[in-house]
């Protein structure tokens, strides 16, 4: 099968239910990952191995990644801050890792309980791992477009920090608006100073979240400078408990219908996208509240 034109990269079974308050079972989560990877999903970021009382929701990482039916060809990548979250991960049998540090210091600090500094210092030895192993690996820098503590970011700061973890050795580096704050013109802003200090459109992905609805217009701007992978979360859910004011990701099924209408390739189904996402919102027993998750796909009838 050939490359897509755009990666669609899921993070719904983490970042979607990292911030959900009721406890969700493993079986439900295991049954979201299936449907989503039945739509061809093909990165599906399935849990994060940090610590239990930061994230209460993803507890039954271990549990859950051990019981994880792998389809050939589907990346399930975990986040992972620190040694003891690798040795979980590996433990459990994941083979593809993400570290995740910001380009503000107040949400490092929140976040994970360290600087950037010692956030990157702390994911050396988890990237070198990982190369070790042979895994694929990715780092995040959240607040890339605004602080939930510290408020407007330097895009000075989102390339210092997108250069060390590229240093460290990732695959790729994911460029996180995690309150969901950027419009197209920041994005071309902070995108274009990562282009113009020499780090190619192919080591970038875009994570929005749609907190203020203009993720969508965000990711326009991202396709027009050339980033071909961006993060998404079917039936739209998703935020962190470190970040205030978040709501949630950028939702798969908006980001499928767009592409298609840009004539992009994806590889992912629509029809079948939408019963994961109903999946989700049956599990959380609450409406989709999804543009597209409402109106469904648009075919002639
Ligand atoms: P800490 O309290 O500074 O660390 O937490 P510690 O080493 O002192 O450990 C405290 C306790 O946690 C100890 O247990 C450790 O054993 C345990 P105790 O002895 O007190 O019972 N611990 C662990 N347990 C299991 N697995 C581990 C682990 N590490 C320590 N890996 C730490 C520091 C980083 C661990 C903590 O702050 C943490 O886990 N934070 C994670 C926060 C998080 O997951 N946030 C959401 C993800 S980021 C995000 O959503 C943004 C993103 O979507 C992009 C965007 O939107 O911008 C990616
Ligand atoms: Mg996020």
């Amino acid at each position: 099968m050939s490359e897509p034109d755009v990666r669609v990269y899921e993070v719904g079974p983490r970042d979607g239910l990292q911030n959900e308050a009721a406890p969700i079972g493993t079986d439900a989560k295991l049954r979201f990952i299936e449907l989503l990877a039945d739509a061809g999903l093909r990165e599906i970021e399935a849990t994060s191995f940090v610590s239990p009382r930061a994230i209460p929701q993803l507890a039954d990482a271990d549990d859950l990644m051990a019981r994880l039916e792998r389809r050939d060809g589907v990346r399930y990548p975990v986040l992972v801050p620190n040694a003891r979250g690798l040795e979980r991960a590996e433990a459990a049998g994941a083979d593809a890792v993400c570290v995740f540090t910001a380009a503000s210091e107040a949400f490092t600090q929140h976040n994970i309980n360290m600087s950037i500094a010692e956030s990157i210092e702390a994911f050396g030895p988890v990237v070198v791992t990982a190369r070790d192993r042979g895994w694929w690996s990715r780092g995040y820098v959240s607040t890339a477009f605004g602080c939930p503590y510290s408020g407007e970011v330097d895009e000075a700061a989102v390339v210092d920090v997108a250069n060390r973890l590229l240093v460290l050795g990732v695959d790729e580096v994911s460029i996180g608006d995690t309150i969901g704050v950027a419009g197209p013109a920041d994005v071309r802003r902070v995108l274009g100073a990562l282009l113009a200090a020499g780090i190619g459109t192919e080591r970038l992905a875009m994570h929005f979240h749609d907190t203020r609805g203009t993720a969508l217009a965000n990711v326009s701007a991202a396709l027009e400078l050339g980033i071909r992978c961006f993060d998404a979360s079917t039936g739209g859910t998703g935020g962190c408990p470190y970040a205030p004011g978040a709501a949630g990701n950028l939702a798969t099924e908006d980001l499928v219908y767009l592409l298609e209408r840009e004539g992009l390739s994806h590889g992912v189904d629509l029809d079948r996208l939408l019963v994961a996402a109903r999946h989700v919102s049956d599990t959380l027993a609450r409406p989709l509240g999804t543009k597209v998750g409402q109106a469904g796909g648009w075919r002639l009838p």
